[in-house]
């Protein structure tokens, strides 16, 4: 396989951000639905909604025509919100070329069927390699050229190693996984430890508080993750940790955003209105919630995190009991 043309699916500031990169080493064609978003990109060469500081490369090509997109394309790459993952993967199926690899940098749940968006991928385009593409990977910082890693995770070890060197260059540095099921829960199971996160900085708590969040929750993400079939190693890894890491300490993370609003006393319903991102752990929590049930995983931080979300507890009172210890278990991990 040489690659030679990929379509980056979804013009919000990751998809844009990894369409910009990929202009170093390929041919990039962003398809996005919003026409003004399109026409931004491709006379002004910017995308200020969602990336205010930045300027995209010349040779970054926007449409909204995803059949041209689709059509051309050696790689296909969704940055689509996980709600819309399918519908979207469904118009994809009548322009792909066979045996052209899809790979997701979606970090969400599939609400009504729990699955990942590898599983979805496989499912809607049978036969097609897959992949996924995530890690501590903030777009606003890899548009602004600072250094950042991430991973590539797919089956096929040949295919992988063309696709690292695709995504990856100069200053973000690509490593490879073969654990998808791992690397892809990491993105997701952080999402929800990040809403808590933010609801201890939003009262005002302090570095003891993060740290520990941070630390148990990973307990909690490694526990379902290997339950589901990931490797524990890949939870200590950029895809799990790394990730943790950067999404709760993060002024830019949309997720602990999130977490913030809620302990400021506001509800879910306000906080989306006004948000122009999708926070992908709101959505996936309830998905997350009923495979913790499924595989028998004891998940406090998160179970918390819903509990607020759904409305059934403030964040203030939620906050006081996060950090208790699971049931039975005093010592770590
Ligand atoms: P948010 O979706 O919370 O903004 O996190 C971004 C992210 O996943 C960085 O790796």
């Amino acid at each position: 396989m040489q690659v030679q043309r990929v379509a980056v699916l979804g013009g919000g500031s990751w998809g844009t951000t990894i369409a910009a990169v990929m202009t170093r080493n390929v041919e990039v064609t962003l398809w996005a639905r919003n026409a003004d978003t399109v026409e931004e990109i491709n006379t002004r060469h910017t995308n200020l909604g969602y990336l205010p500081d930045a300027t995209l490369p010349e040779k970054l090509v926007a449409t909204t025509d995803i059949g041209a997109a689709v059509g051309s394309a050696d790689v296909v790459v969704m940055a689509i919100p996980s709600q819309h993952f399918r519908s979207v993967l469904r118009t994809v199926k009548e322009h792909i070329h066979a045996w052209v690899p899809v790979i997701s940098l979606t970090k969400g749940l599939e609400l009504d069927t729990r699955m990942r968006m590898t599983q979805v991928i496989e499912q809607e385009l049978p036969g097609h390699p897959f992949g996924v593409l995530t890690g501590p990977n903030l777009a606003r910082e890899i548009m602004a050229g600072y250094a950042a890693a991430s991973v590539i995770a797919m089956d096929d070890e040949v295919i992988v190693r063309e696709l690292q060197e695709v995504f990856g260059s100069g200053l973000f540095r690509v490593y490879t996984n073969d654990d998808v099921i791992g690397c892809e829960l990491g993105g997701v199971l952080k999402n929800i430890i990040a809403i808590a996160a933010g609801m201890g900085d939003g009262q005002g708590a302090g570095d003891n508080t993060r740290a520990a969040i941070i630390t148990r929750g990973l307990a909690e993400i490694t526990r379902l993750g290997v339950a589901m079939g990931g490797r524990p190693e890949t939870f200590a890894g950029l895809a799990g940790m790394g990730d943790l890491i950067a999404t709760c300490t993060s002024g830019q993370s949309r997720n602990r955003h999130v977490g913030m609003e809620l302990a400021r006393g506001r509800d879910m319903e306000e906080i989306v209105a006004e948000m122009r991102m999708v926070a992908e752990g709101a959505k996936s929590a309830p998905a997350v919630m009923a495979l913790a049930k499924e595989y028998g995983v004891e998940m406090p931080i998160a179970s918390d995190v819903f509990r607020v979300l759904r409305g059934d507890a403030t964040a203030s009172r939620a906050f006081r009991g996060l950090l208790r210890v699971e049931a039975g278990a005093e010592s770590e991990p």
